[in-house]
């Protein structure tokens, strides 16, 4: 089964305790926090201090994506915040596999990113240290942006490469999900989903949700 992770950025930051209680509710499985420095990425979200109170109110894992340069110095002030999966990114620190080793020695799931100008082969000595891999198919930085359809092509790269390592790892997409593509990403062999606007948008997250998760599952079965 796909698994469905809402981007809590499209949604009311005046009430994020409600809207993570709603798509809980609604049928997510995650609920993904996107940390962003006004730096690395040109926006500013949220640090440490909120994450810890969105895990007293969150009942599913909180997915961290933590779009932070340099990254190296605050993991573990994300992990003691409350992170279950911490996904950093690749351009983000030039000692990735220690930073990689750390998230997991401090308790997390250890995550990595690329960002759509980044190449599939930065990932080919990481994957056995990573629980996720997180495929870009944006330009972080804002929800609500369209889909770069050269991402079906790295996450059909990252399928491969995971495979022929014989490993675990969930293979995440984010930017520009919604129910009419997420078939594509799940047959390119994604099966890990962020979705920000696709959802937030929506009055009726259940449906969303519930669309979204039909089509990714038949995407998936579709790859076998
Ligand atoms: C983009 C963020 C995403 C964003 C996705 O920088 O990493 O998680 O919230 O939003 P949508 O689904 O609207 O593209
Ligand atoms: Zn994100």
């Amino acid at each position: 089964m796909i698994k469905i992770s809402p981007s809590i950025l499209s949604a009311d930051f005046a009430r994020l305790g409600e809207e993570i209680r709603a798509v809980e509710l609604a049928g997510a499985d995650a609920i993904h926090v996107d940390v962003m420095d006004g730096h690395f990425v040109p926006n500013l979200t949220l640090g440490p201090p909120v994450i810890s109170s969105l895990a007293k109110v969150a009942q599913k894992p909180l997915d961290v994506h933590v779009m932070v340069a340099p990254i190296d110095h605050c993991i573990d002030d994300y992990i003691q915040a409350g992170a279950h999966y911490l996904t950093i990114h690749a351009e983000a620190t030039v000692h990735a596999d220690r930073a990689l080793n750390r998230i997991r020695e401090k308790g997390a799931k250890a995550g990595i990113s690329i960002n759509p100008g980044t190449p599939v082969t930065v990932l080919q000595d990481l994957l056995h240290l990573t629980d996720l891999v997180l495929i870009m198919s944006v330009n972080p930085g804002f929800g609500g942006q369209s889909f770069i359809p050269r991402a079906l092509d790295k996450i059909r790269a990252v399928r491969r490469m995971i495979d022929e390592q014989g490993l675990s790892v969930e293979l995440q997409v984010d930017g520009g999900i919604k129910p009419d593509n997420i078939f594509a990403a799940a047959q390119a062999g994604a099966d890990f989903f962020v979705a920000g606007s696709a959802v937030f948008s929506q009055p009726d997250y259940r449906s969303v949700i519930e669309r979204m998760k039909e089509n990714g599952n038949a995407g998936k079965k579709a790859r076998q």
